[in-house]
C-alpha cells in the first residue's frame, strides 16, 4: 500500500493541529453530556484506565466462530499496519509513546447528542461487551484470525442518536505528529479517515474493539478503540479513533484520497476482483507461507450481502476495492 506520490492536497506540517484535549478526566466528564446518556456520574467517575474496564476476558459469543486456527498472538501484535508510526510492519515498539489514557472521543455532526467524552465512558455507555473470533483480510493479501473484545458498533447509534438525514459515519484517527512520526510525512492526507453507511454500522458484524486476545488492545493494534468490519479489507478498520461524525456526505477515506482507483469506499472482500496491481484470489495466513483461497465477503456473505443489493454503483466492481 506504500504510496509516496506527492499530490496537490499535500498538507504543510504547520497545518497539523496538535491535540488540544489533554485535559484531565474530570474536565472531560464535565463536558460529556452525562444526563443525555442517562448515566449516573458515579459510573463514569473512577479515574481508571480503559484498560481497567472490568471483565477481560469477556465471554466469547459463540455465534462468531471460525473454521481456521487462531493466529499466534505474538504474530498478530507485532506484524501490524499503523502508518502514523511508519510504513513498515515492524512499528509496534514505536507506538508505545502514544498515551491512550485519558483519550477524548468526540461524537458530532448530524446527531441529537454531540459530545466529547473519554473512550472508556463511551464504550461503557454503548455496552454489550463480548469477545468474537473474526477473520481479518488485509488488502495486501495477508490474513489472520483473532479474538477481538469490544462492543457492537450499532450501540454507538443509541448513544449518539443520529438525526433522520444522517447517512454515514465518518471516523477519524488522532492527529499528533509529535507522537506519530509518520504524520510528519506531509504527502499523506492525515488524519486517517474511514467511513461506513449507517446500515453497515448497524450490521451485527460491525464491532468497536477495545481488546484482542482477551486483553486490552496494545497500542499497535489501535488502542484504545478501533473499528473491526471483517467482511471488508482491513484498511477499513480504522485504529485509535478520536472522532465519530454523522453526516449525509459519503466520507472520503485516507486511502481513497491517495489512490481512489485502488482503495475505494466500499472495499468489500472479493477474490474475483483483483487489485489493479495484484490478485485477490488467495491470501497468506500470518505465520505460514501457504496460500489459501479468499472468500467472497471474507466468508461473511450471508450476514452482509443484503447491504449491497441494488446499490446505484457505476460498476459492480466498485463494491470490491
Ligand atoms: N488505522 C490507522 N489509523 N492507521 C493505519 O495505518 N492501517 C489499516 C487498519 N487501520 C491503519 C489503520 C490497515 S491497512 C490494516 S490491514 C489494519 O489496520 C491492520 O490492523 P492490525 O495492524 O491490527 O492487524
Amino acid at each position: 500500500m506504500l504510496i509516496r506520490t506527492r499530490r496537490s492536497w499535500e498538507l504543510p506540517e504547520s497545518a497539523a493541529t496538535p491535540e488540544s484535549v489533554w485535559m484531565n478526566r474530570r474536565d472531560w466528564l464535565k463536558g460529556a453530556g452525562l444526563a443525555g446518556l442517562g448515566l449516573a456520574a458515579s459510573s463514569l467517575a473512577p479515574a481508571a484506565a480503559l484498560a481497567a474496564i472490568g471483565g477481560y476476558p469477556f465471554p466469547r459469543n459463540g455465534a462468531y466462530s471460525l473454521d481456521r486456527a487462531v493466529t499466534d498472538e505474538e504474530m498478530a501484535t507485532t506484524y501490524t499496519n499503523f502508518y502514523e508510526f511508519g510504513s513498515s510492519k515492524n512499528i509496534w515498539k514505536k507506538t508505545k509513546r502514544m498515551q491512550t489514557d485519558p483519550w477524548a472521543a468526540t461524537i458530532d455532526g448530524m446527531v441529537e447528542s454531540a459530545m466529547t467524552l473519554d473512550a472508556e465512558a463511551l464504550v461503557s455507555a454503548m455496552g454489550g461487551f463480548e469477545e468474537r473470533l473474526y477473520r481479518h483480510r488485509c488488502v495486501e493479501a495477508w490474513a489472520m484470525a483473532v479474538p477481538w473484545s469490544g462492543v457492537p458498533l450499532a450501540n454507538l447509534l443509541k448513544v449518539a442518536k443520529p438525526t433522520a438525514g444522517a447517512k454515514y459515519i465518518r471516523m477519524e484517527t488522532f492527529l499528533d505528529p509529535k507522537v506519530a512520526p509518520g504524520q510528519k510525512q506531509a504527502w499523506y492526507p492525515w488524519p486517517y479517515v474511514e467511513g461506513l453507511t449507517i446500515e453497515e454500522a448497524q450490521n451485527e458484524l460491525s464491532f468497536l474493539a477495545t481488546g484482542i486476545y482477551g486483553k486490552p488492545l496494545p497500542n499497535q493494534n489501535g488502542a484504545p478503540i478501533r473499528l473491526v468490519t471483517p467482511w471488508k479489507y482491513g484498511f477499513k478498520g480504522i485504529k485509535s479513533i478520536r472522532r465519530f461524525t454523522f453526516t449525509d456526505q459519503r466520507p472520503v477515506s485516507f486511502w481513497e484520497q491517495l489512490a481512489g482507483n485502488e482503495y475505494g469506499f466500499w472495499a468489500n472482500v472479493n477474490p474475483n476482483v483483483p487489485h489493479p496491481r495484484w490478485s485477490q484470489a488467495t491470501e497468506r495466513m500470518l505465520g505460514s507461507d501457504d496460500r489459501v483461497p479468499t472468500l467472497l465477503f471474507n466468508g461473511y456473505r450471508d450476514e452482509v450481502e443484503y447491504l449491497y443489493a441494488g446499490l446505484p454503483v457505476r460498476d459492480a466492481r466498485e463494491l470490491y476495492y
